[in-house]
């Protein structure tokens, strides 16, 4: 075993969009090849560090990303060189020290955290532990057992997600009654299967949009998927909001207008700050809703506290766009009382570092944590799973269907089989 970097490099390949994504592999001096592969957003938040990618029309539309690739190959790579992969925090520090630019938009933040989460597997590989143990070694993770993540699953989804179904971007059930990984997925999933019966026996379509849920183009309003998913639920044999429970993401910055207002066009309705607050009051007096993940705009940090005082003590209130996965934003948020529970992808804040620092501040201040695919360029990288596993999550969440979103939730099932669960 020796666990020294002795190459790191990248090359395109396709992500579930069609458009490229990059996969790097770091290989190290005793031939251990960790590989992985970075997703990205469609309704990105304004704030994450940057997707690089090379605007070239003549190739993919603008989205190639040979760009980000030749970062690796000839700027990160060499850098990498002679590093520890076991030393995470230093290698990653290296990383942001090439470009310390606070969205990596010169290097860009997929070429960064690909190396960044290659070093990782390679280290876990070359060392012989799983991932997740690896990564709970590697940051003193003190966490006394594992406690696996619940599913959140997106079962309907609309906004940027898809074509022509409602203005809220995402409805999901989440697992509230913890009865194991396996189980735990079987009564999500078993909710979506049933939805989409329900879905049918009404004359809606069930085609699937970008994460594999369900997306009903005649659906009557945005609050009608709320009635049909606590049927589904009964239908399927679970108590809405004790066995399983609606989460919402509705990715609020997406129909928030320059007129500082929130356009929900399906309803015809045009709200304040404080109405959408109302509106979400409304909604979680009348359906088993336990969260709601950017109910308001990235940068409506006036509203947010509302939100967060109206219905923090009920539901998670969760951040997104709003706090990008990055320290900085958190603080703010949990300084102003914004929010109690946070959403982590890695490639919006660019290391597994910078990543584990945020998780690690939003427990240390007892919010819950939700590690998450991405809605756009996603790939078949279980990465975020062993992440969810290793920090002790609260829920991982993850679309219904594709097999990048499944493989994710085999995993999950793997890593339980694995624990003894
Ligand atoms: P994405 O959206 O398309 O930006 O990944 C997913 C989300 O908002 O949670
Ligand atoms: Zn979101």
């Amino acid at each position: 075993m020796n666990t020294k970097i002795k190459a790191a490099s990248a090359r395109e390949v396709l992500s579930t969009s069609g458009y490229p994504t990059l996969e790097t592999i770091v290989t190290l001096e005793d031939g251990t090849r960790g590989i992985v592969s970075v997703p990205y957003g469609t309704s990105a938040g304004k704030h994450e560090a940057l997707t690089l990618v090379d605007g070239d029309p003549k190739r993919y539309k603008g989205k190639g990303m040979l760009k980000a690739r030749d970062n690796v190959n000839s700027v990160i790579g060499p850098e990498m060189v002679g590093l520890d992969a076991r030393d995470q925090e230093a290698l990653d520090e290296r990383l942001v020290s090439l470009d310390p630019s606070p969205q990596r938009s010169t290097l860009g933040g997929n070429a960064i955290l690909s190396v960044s989460l290659a070093a990782a597997r390679a280290a876990a590989q070359s060392l012989g532990v799983p991932l997740y143990s690896h990564i709970r070694e590697v940051y003193g993770l003190r966490h006394t057992d594992f406690s696996l993540p619940k599913p959140m699953v997106v079962v309907i989804e609309g906004g940027r997600h898809a074509d022509n179904s409602t203005d809220l971007q995402e409805y999901l059930v989440g697992v509230i009654k913890d009865r194991g990984a396996r189980e735990n997925v079987r009564a999500a999933i078993e909710v979506y299967l049933t939805l989409g019966s329900i879905l049918k026996s009404k004359g809606y379509s069930t085609n699937v949009g970008t994460e594999g849920a369900y997306a009903p183009t005649a659906i009557a309003s945005n609050e009608e998927p709320l009635v049909l998913i606590e049927q589904a639920m009964k239908d399927a044999g679970y108590q809405p909001g004790k066995d399983v429970a609606i989460a919402m993401d509705p990715a609020a910055s997406e129909f928030y207008a320059d007129d500082g207002k929130y356009h929900l066009r399906r309803d015809g309705k045009v709200l304040s700050s404080g109405e959408m607050i109302s509106f979400y009051e409304n909604l979680v007096g009348r359906y088993a809703i336990f969260s709601i993940e950017d109910g308001l705009s990235e940068d409506d940090w006036d509203a947010w506290p509302k939100l967060n005082e109206a219905l923090g003590n009920k539901i998670i209130i969760m951040g997104d766009d709003l706090t990008v996965t990055n320290v900085e934003r958190l603080k703010m948020a949990i300084d102003r009382k914004a929010i109690n529970a946070i959403l982590i992808k890695p490639n919006q804040c660019g290391t597994l570092s910078e990543t584990i620092a945020a998780i690690r501040l939003a427990q240390e201040d007892g919010l819950k944590t939700v590690v998450s695919h991405r809605g756009g360029g996603e790939t078949t990288d279980t990465f975020i799973i062993d992440l969810a596993t290793a920090a002790n999550c609260d829920f991982v969440k993850v679309g219904p269907t594709r097999g990048e979103r499944v493989v994710k939730y085999n995993r999950l099932m793997e890593i339980a089989d694995e624990l003894g669960r």
